[in-house]
């Protein structure tokens, strides 16, 4: 039986990655922080299953301590603070965890267990203002967010462990995946709980920043296969996790409304612009400014080839059934809590 140490656990992939070791016949240990309230967040339902340390990913001590418990043959270092928006807000909050906590995890394991196997979080944000159309492994990074800026530190010292202490670690470029656990301040999250509210009347509206970014949308489910792919390979490597397709937010938000049954008309333009319910003739859409960045990554659009050459990944779930899904479940959860 194999031995898994998982760092954000309790987030969106920490929990699929979690529910597909354990089917695998892992021995799960995942890394919690202390909370004033006791949260085991999305894997509340298999938190049985799962061995919890306590530890923080600034805290090289708790992370020593987390490898020596656990004494884990595969590491994932899924632990961030992972919203762009926040970064600003938290610049060095983002760099301590994001950045330097991967120096910290990875001196962990090379202190206590240098054949561990690791698996970093690395991201297309990495790509920000995009070099070139598609990103692949081989494209320039240049990060648009102090989030962007961290998680270039984390990629490139987690290439550097690999090349000077020969360790089996790896780097997973995920452009952006989603699931019907993802938190509601991303905007896809955002958008379906907004769809399910307004259709219930609980919300007249839905305010957005810029609907013109574009991004290339997977489901979380279907790359946290390719993570632990990436550690079951002769050799460790970095790989570009896509669905080489890229929507703007504006579909998005049609898609999820088609799926509550309501059709929307744009209107207007810039911050003027409204999505209007053709059915009724309201608005329920609206750009607020707040909800702009400081810098923004305005496209992403990812080349997954060489995951699929070499690692045999293919995603399931397409840019239609994850909004549909993510609609679907949205609309079912504030129908219940209605209904209580
Ligand atoms: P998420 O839902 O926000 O989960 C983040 C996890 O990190 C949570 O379990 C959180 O714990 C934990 N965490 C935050 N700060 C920590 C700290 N100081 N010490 C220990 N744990 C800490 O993020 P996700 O969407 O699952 O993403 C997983 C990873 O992939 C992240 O590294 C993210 O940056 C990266 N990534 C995500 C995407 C995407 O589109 N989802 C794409 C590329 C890369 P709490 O529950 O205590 O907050
Ligand atoms: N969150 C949010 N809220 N984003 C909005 C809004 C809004 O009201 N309106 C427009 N957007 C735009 C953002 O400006 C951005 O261009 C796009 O929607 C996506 O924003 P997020 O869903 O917050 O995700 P992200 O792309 O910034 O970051 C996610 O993907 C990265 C991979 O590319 C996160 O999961 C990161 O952790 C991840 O690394």
């Amino acid at each position: 039986m194999k031995t898994a140490l998982i760092t954000g656990i309790t987030g969106q992939d920490g929990s699929y990655l979690a529910e597909l070791l354990l089917e695998k016949g892992y021995n799960v240990y995942g890394i919690m922080r202390r909370k004033s309230v006791v949260d085991y967040g999305n894997v509340e339902h298999i938190k049985e299953k799962i061995n919890f340390i306590y530890a923080d990913m600034t805290d090289p001590i708790s992370l020593i301590n987390a490898m020596k418990i656990s004494q884990a043959d595969e590491v994932y270092n899924l632990a961030a603070q992972s919203f762009v928006a926040t970064s600003w807000e938290q610049p060095l909050a983002t760099a301590d965890i994001d950045g330097i906590g991967v120096t910290n995890i990875l001196e962990a394991i090379r202190i206590v267990k240098p054949t561990a196997r690791f698996y970093q979080a690395s991201t297309s944000e990495m790509f920000g203002l995009v070099q070139e159309m598609p990103q692949t492994e081989n494209t320039p990074f240049y990060p648009r967010s102090p989030y962007g800026v961290a998680k270039v530190y984390g990629h490139w010292i987690t290439k550097n462990y690999r090349e000077s202490y020969n360790m089996y670690a790896c780097s997973g470029i995920l452009f952006n995946h989603e699931s019907e656990r993802r938190g509601k301040e991303f905007v896809t999250r955002k958008i379906t709980n907004a769809v399910a509210r307004i259709k219930f009347g609980l919300q007249d509206c839905l305010e957005l920043g810029n609907m013109d970014s574009k991004r290339d949308w997977g489901h979380s489910q279907d790359y946290v296969q390719a993570m632990w792919l990436m550690l079951q390979q002769e050799n460790p490597d970095d790989y570009v996790i896509a669905t080489n397709e890229t929507r703007t937010v504006r579909e998005f938000v049609e898609k999820a409304f088609y799926y509550a049954d309501i059709e929307i008309e744009w209107s207007g333009t810039g911050i003027d612009e409204v999505g209007i319910d053709k059915g009724t003739g309201k608005t329920v859409v609206k750009v607020n400014p707040k909800f702009f960045r400081p810098a923004e990554v305005e496209v992403l659009l990812g080349n997954p080839q060489k995951a699929e050459t070499v690692l045999g990944w293919r995603r399931q779930i397409d840019f239609n059934n994850l909004v549909k899904r993510m609609a679907e479940n949205d609309l079912g959860l504030i129908k219940n809590s209605l209904n209580k």
